[in-house]
């Protein structure tokens, strides 16, 4: 279970996220929808640790992290995938892979395994560099290596941005299968599309506020999403 309760951050003088509060259980998958500008990048990175919290805390299994580093948030099963994919690009697919594994002391074979199965395009390309890759197969890529650290809680940064719908689809049917492995995972997304289809509860954000949430189902059916857009 990971606990954000009341937190607030922000950038020099600015408070860019103002006592957000959510939490998302082993297996959930959760969305934070929101215009350009909401929080929900800063959202992400005060959960791994990249900005640091002004108040409020955040719990992982019942343990107080809110000030404990990056490298000890990641040990804890906390992996981000960061906005605009960031693979290396003059490395090899398997070199970007083998990367993800960092954190354990070698790369376990069963979690390769698991990785080429869910994105068998990746296994067929290993010795290209991943600059070659398409936008949506750098996205699978960034998403890959971040499972090759095992995560138990994944922050999926919009991973949809710049990507193609049927590449989407294809995401979303990954992060299903990754998600029914227990692992938690919250997508922050302006696009719609994938938080529809493997969101069970998604949260709005507007100006770094959760403004609503709800089974996400009825989140999108409402006019709340259309009207924080448009607020924006
Ligand atoms: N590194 C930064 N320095 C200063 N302000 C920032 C920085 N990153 C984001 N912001 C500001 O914080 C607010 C939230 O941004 P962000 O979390 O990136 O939103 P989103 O990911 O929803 O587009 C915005 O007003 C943005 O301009
Ligand atoms: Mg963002």
């Amino acid at each position: 279970m990971i606990k954000i309760d009341r937190l607030t951050t922000g950038y020099g003088r600015m408070e860019a996220l103002h006592a957000v509060s959510l939490s998302i259980a082993p297996g959930q998958t959760v969305a934070v929808l929101g215009a350009n500008g909401a929080g929900k990048t800063t959202l992400c990175r005060v959960a791994s640790g990249l900005v640091p919290a002004w108040s409020g805390s955040i719990e992982v299994d019942g343990v107080d992290i809110t000030k404990a580093s990056s490298v000890e948030r990641v040990r804890r099963g906390i992996i981000q995938v960061p906005e605009g994919r960031q693979v290396f690009p003059e490395m090899t697919i398997e070199e970007n892979l083998r990367l993800g594994a960092y954190i354990h002391d070698r790369v376990r074979a069963e979690d390769l395994d698991l990785v080429y199965s869910l994105f068998p395009i990746l296994k067929t390309r290993l010795s290209q560099n991943a600059g070659l890759l398409s936008g949506g197969e750098q996205q699978m890529l960034a998403l890959a290596r971040a499972l090759m650290s095992r995560p138990k809680y994944l922050l999926l940064d919009e991973p949809s941005q710049g990507i193609a719908p049927k590449v989407i689809e294809q995401m979303g049917e990954a992060i299903r299968s990754i998600a029914a492995t227990g692992v938690a995972i919250l997508l922050v997304e302006q696009n719609l599309f994938l938080a529809e289809a493997i969101c069970q509860h998604a949260f709005i954000m507007e100006n770094g506020l959760i403004t609503a949430d709800g089974p996400t189902d009825r989140i999108l059916k409402s006019n709340l999403v259309q009207d924080s857009y448009l607020g924006a």
